[in-house]
């Protein structure tokens, strides 16, 4: 597997496009609101299939806000968004975040154990969503 970050608007909406063939990710455009900070990734699996994209952005307290991931259904159960995660904190880390911040629907399982295990924190919850943070060394 392979994470690169995604460097254009046409090469971000090809990427959603292609997911969106896999898995309903019309929920990605509610985090288009703040295009000029948001950040884009990508993950490719070997073969050089499109498995996954994240975003995230570095808030006005200089904290990581991790957006959104989405990894297509065929591709799940295989590390992607944890090296996801991953490979966001690498940048925030490299904007001078020395915290990452982000949030989960309690729903959305594989994401609240990804989470956990990438040893963010919950700090917060209500009947949907699970507020994380995690400080970044
Ligand atoms: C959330 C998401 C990105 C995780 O994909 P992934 O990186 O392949 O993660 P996995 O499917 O391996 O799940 C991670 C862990 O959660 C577990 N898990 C996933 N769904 C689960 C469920 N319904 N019940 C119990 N455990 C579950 C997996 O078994 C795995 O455990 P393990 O690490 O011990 O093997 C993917 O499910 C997805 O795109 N979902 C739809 C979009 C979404 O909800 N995004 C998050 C909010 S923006």
């Amino acid at each position: 597997m392979r994470v690169r970050k995604i460097r254009s608007a046409r090469e971000l909406r090809r990427s959603r496009a292609l997911l969106a063939s896999t898995v309903d990710a019309s929920f990605l455009s509610e985090f288009d609101d703040i295009p000029e900070l948001q950040q884009h990734w990508q993950c490719l699996a070997d073969d050089g299939t499109l498995a996954g994209v994240a975003g995230a952005y570095v808030t006005e307290d200089d904290e990581l806000c991790l957006t959104y991931c989405v990894v297509a259904p065929d591709h799940r159960g295989g590390g992607m968004q944890a090296a996801l995660i991953t490979a966001r904190e690498k940048w925030g880390k490299g904007q001078g975040c020395h915290k990452a911040v982000t949030y989960a629907a309690r729903r959305s399982f594989g994401s609240v154990i990804n989470l956990t295990k990438a040893q963010y924190r919950i700090m917060a919850l209500d009947d949907y969503f699970l507020c994380f943070e995690k400080d970044l060394a």
